[in-house]
């Protein structure tokens, strides 16, 4: 279902202990929660999305020292408050989507399935990445795909993407997928070693599910619950993140950073589960 990433460095460095309490922020299948329930450790498990949690609480229904809810982190600080949790041992963040969001969500997170273009995690929202496609005008694609996605051919692939809309609706990962696909066969093909679908569908997901705004929110309410000594680990796939991890690190001065360097996968892990191979865990601790 989900092969948990970097699972027993992670729970290494969360120094989990009996009977403490952590938050999973994205909980999704409980790889690691369920490592920090087999220490004995108490966990308040948060997930976006609506589906897999209640998959989760179907799978996990048997576990005493678990919590389920389905909310978004950057409300962690009111998840906290209703759950009647002041203060925490440790706080992880196994950032971007599990695995059975791209396999079986049917909600068009690859290009590698032809599915509905949607990539909302979270249900409830409103605007959808074919919504999104719908209305963004030259300008707005530009800054979307450079920024969230770090994509070179940003500028053509916007202009695609407009007059490709003129004449159908860009409704699926496939239309998507074709239009990128045109637009590096025009000027670099076979240039490229990744598919350049990967970065494209990468800011749109980004921008559909307000990640990056969603982690900045996070980071200052995870610090505030952490008791003294509590320890922060958060696994990022790609630079956007890690730099916002790094950054918020580097300047709150009530931190104490434990990874100097990020910690990757090892090549066992690697050869097991590919995955692994852009994820970076940084961990830090409260003073
Ligand atoms: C990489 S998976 C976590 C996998 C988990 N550690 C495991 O071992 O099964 C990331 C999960 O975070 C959730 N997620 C992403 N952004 C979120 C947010 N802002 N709030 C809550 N959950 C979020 C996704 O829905 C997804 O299920």
């Amino acid at each position: 279902m989900h092969k948990p990433v970097l699972l027993k460095e992670t729970i290494d460095l969360l120094k989990v202990q009996k009977g403490k309490q952590y938050i999973d922020c994205t909980f999704g299948f409980g790889g690691h929660s369920r490592k920090i329930i087999e220490r004995d450790g108490k966990v308040l498990g948060i997930d976006v999305d609506e589906e897999s949690i209640s998959l989760a609480k179907g799978l996990f229904s048997h576990f005493d020292n678990l919590i389920l809810v389905s909310d978004n982190f950057r409300n962690l600080k009111e998840i906290a408050k209703r759950n009647g949790i002041e203060k925490v041992s440790g706080i992880l963040l196994d950032l971007g989507m599990s695995s059975w969001q791209i396999d079986c969500s049917g909600r068009g997170f690859s290009f590698t399935k032809n599915e509905p273009l949607d990539m909302r995690m979270d249900k409830s929202l409103k605007v959808t990445a074919s919504d999104l496609i719908k209305v963004l005008n030259k300008g707005e694609f530009y800054d979307l795909l450079s920024r969230l996605g770090e994509e070179g051919c940003a500028r053509d692939i916007g202009i695609s993407l407009i007059r490709a809309r003129g004449i159908k609706e860009i409704k699926s990962t496939a239309d998507l997928a074709k239009i990128i696909e045109g637009v590096y066969q025009q000027k670099y093909y076979g240039k490229s070693k990744k598919n350049p679908a990967t970065k494209v569908f990468q800011a749109f997901r980004i921008a559909v599910n307000d990640e990056l705004n969603a982690l900045k929110e996070v980071l200052p309410i995870a610090c505030d619950l952490l008791e003294k000594n509590g320890r922060l680990a958060i696994i990022s796939f790609h630079s956007l993140e890690d730099r916002i991890v790094k950054e918020f690190f580097k300047e709150t001065d009530s931190l104490k950073i434990i990874t100097k360097k990020p910690v990757e996968a090892s090549p066992s892990e690697l050869a097991e589960n590919p995955r692994a191979r852009s994820a970076k865990l940084r961990v830090a601790e409260k003073n």
